[in-house]
C-alpha cells in the first residue's frame, strides 16, 4: 500500500490517500487539542498509544459486529482505514454526567444516568461544536433520516460492548463521542478514532479521570493514564 498526498490535517490525525481509491491512511500525532482547538500541545507518544488503543477496540467492536473504518495497523502512529465520506456529526452516548451536559444543565458530575442518553453535536470548530438534533441533520442535509436511525442504533451497540470491556479492567465508560461515515457501498460505518481523547473513563474505585480531562483540566500525567488504561485493556503497546 502507497502512501500518497495529504488529504486532510485534523487536529490529532493526518489523513492520506493511498494507491487503492477505497483505503486511506490516518497518521496518529502528539499533537493533543482541547476547547475546539484553542488549545494545542504535543505530548510524547500520545500518537502512538492512540493508534494503538484505537486499532485494539475497533477490532472488537467490528468482532461484535459494528462496521467499523479499520483495516490493518502500518506502523507505531499509521493505520489503513476504509475510505468513508464522513458525516459532519458527532454521536454522544453518556452514562454519567460530566462535561457539556453538567455546564447546560447544573446536574452534579457523576450523576449516574438512567437509561444512558444520546445526544448530537454539529462538527464544526468554528462554531464550537454546537448541540444539534436529528431534525437539524435532516434539513441541513447532513445525513438522512434513515442514516440517524443507523447511526443510533450503532452507537447504542458500542456502549453495550464497551461498557462491558471497561467494566472488566476496573474503569467506569462515563461518555464518548463517535464519528460515522459512509462506505462506497451506501453502508454506515464506524470512522474517526475511539481513544481517551475521546471518551471519558474513570477509575471504578476512586473515581480518578483517565481520559483526555486530565489535558483539559490541567490534571497532570496525561499519557500515563492512557498507557494505564492500555494496559489494564491488554492492548500491545
Ligand atoms: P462534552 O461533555 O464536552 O459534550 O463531551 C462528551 C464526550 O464527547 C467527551 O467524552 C468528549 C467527547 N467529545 C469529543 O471528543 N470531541 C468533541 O468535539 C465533543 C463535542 C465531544
Ligand atoms: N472537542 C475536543 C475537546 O474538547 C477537541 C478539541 O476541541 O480540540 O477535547
Amino acid at each position: 500500500m502507497e502512501k500518497r498526498e495529504e488529504l486532510y490535517r485534523g487536529k490529532a490525525k493526518s489523513v492520506y490517500k493511498t494507491d487503492d481509491a477505497d483505503r486511506l491512511i490516518l497518521l496518529f500525532r502528539n499533537d493533543t487539542s482541547a476547547f475546539d482547538g484553542k488549545r494545542i500541545e504535543q505530548l510524547d507518544r500520545k500518537g502512538m498509544v492512540n493508534n494503538k488503543f484505537n486499532a485494539f477496540i475497533m477490532q472488537k467492536l467490528e468482532a461484535a459486529g459494528v462496521p467499523t473504518q479499520f483495516d490493518k495497523l502500518l506502523a507505531d502512529n499509521e493505520v489503513l482505514v476504509k475510505k468513508l465520506d464522513m458525516i459532519p456529526v458527532e454521536c454522544v452516548v453518556r452514562n454519567y454526567a460530566a462535561g457539556s451536559l453538567v455546564k447546560r444543565l447544573g446536574v452534579e458530575e457523576g450523576m449516574k444516568l438512567n437509561p444512558y442518553t444520546f445526544e448530537l453535536f454539529l462538527k464544526d470548530d468554528a462554531k464550537g461544536d454546537p448541540f444539534i438534533n436529528d431534525s437539524h441533520v435532516v434539513a441541513f442535509g447532513w445525513g438522512t433520516a434513515e442514516q440517524l436511525v443507523r447511526m443510533k442504533e450503532l452507537s447504542l451497540k458500542v456502549n453495550e460492548v464497551l461498557s462491558k470491556l471497561f467494566d472488566d479492567a476496573g474503569l467506569l465508560l462515563v461518555d464518548f463521542k463517535l464519528e460515522f461515515g459512509v462506505f462506497s457501498d451506501g453502508s454506515i460505518v464506524l470512522g474517526d478514532e475511539f481513544s481517551p481523547d475521546g471518551c471519558r473513563l474513570w477509575d471504578k474505585e476512586t473515581r480518578k479521570k483517565m481520559d483526555k480531562d486530565r489535558f483539559r483540566q490541567g490534571l497532570g500525567d496525561v499519557i500515563e493514564a492512557y498507557e494505564e488504561v492500555a494496559q489494564r485493556l491488554g492492548v500491545p503497546l
